[in-house]
């Protein structure tokens, strides 16, 4: 019985989660995220090549699986996709983009064949999480005011 009494008082502290070593670790490692979420979005908003009219969300795709064979100087299918106005222009088939509209969206629907990327490109495939992006921004995108 002499244990409460005769315990020196506890000086203030610190919670108890944030003391001790496991807490340093749990402070590293929560920093660690921060700093790493952090650096997803900068690198996102800091690419200096996107466009103004494609969302960030989508602009790594089409950079890194579209871009080659359709950009400004060379447009297969007469395609350009470096901005979201060359997507609206659209190439031999017409528009490759229809705001709102999914299944107008040419792009879209080739992708969803699996015809572009051309299949000779396997490894530069659009996954299904990249597709489900791309629907969502061919949704949400509002055609510029003319
Ligand atoms: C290796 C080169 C290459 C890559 C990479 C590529 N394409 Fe293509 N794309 C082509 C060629 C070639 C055509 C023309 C096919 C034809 O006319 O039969 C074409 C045509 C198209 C068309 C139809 C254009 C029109 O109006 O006829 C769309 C839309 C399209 N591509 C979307 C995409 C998208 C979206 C990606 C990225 C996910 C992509 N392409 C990646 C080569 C490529």
């Amino acid at each position: 019985m002499t244990g409460i009494a005769t315990r020196a008082p506890r000086p203030p502290a610190w919670p108890r989660w944030c003391r001790g070593r496991r807490a340093v670790i749990r402070w590293a490692a929560t920093a660690a995220v921060v700093a790493f979420v952090s650096s997803i979005g900068r690198a996102e908003e800091r690419d200096p090549s996107r466009p103004d009219d494609v969302s960030p969300l989508v602009w790594p795709i089409i950079k890194q699986k579209c871009l080659d064979c359709h950009n400004a100087k060379k447009q297969q299918g007469g395609l350009d996709m470096s901005s979201l106005a060359a997507m609206l222009e659209g190439g031999s088939s017409g528009p490759a983009l229809v705001p709102g509209n999914v299944e107008k969206s040419l792009l879209i629907e080739l992708v969803e064949f699996d015809e572009m990327p051309p299949r000779k490109q396997r490894e530069n495939r659009v996954t299904p999480a990249e597709l489900k992006r791309l629907r969502q921004w061919v949704e949400a995108v509002k055609p510029p005011a003319s």
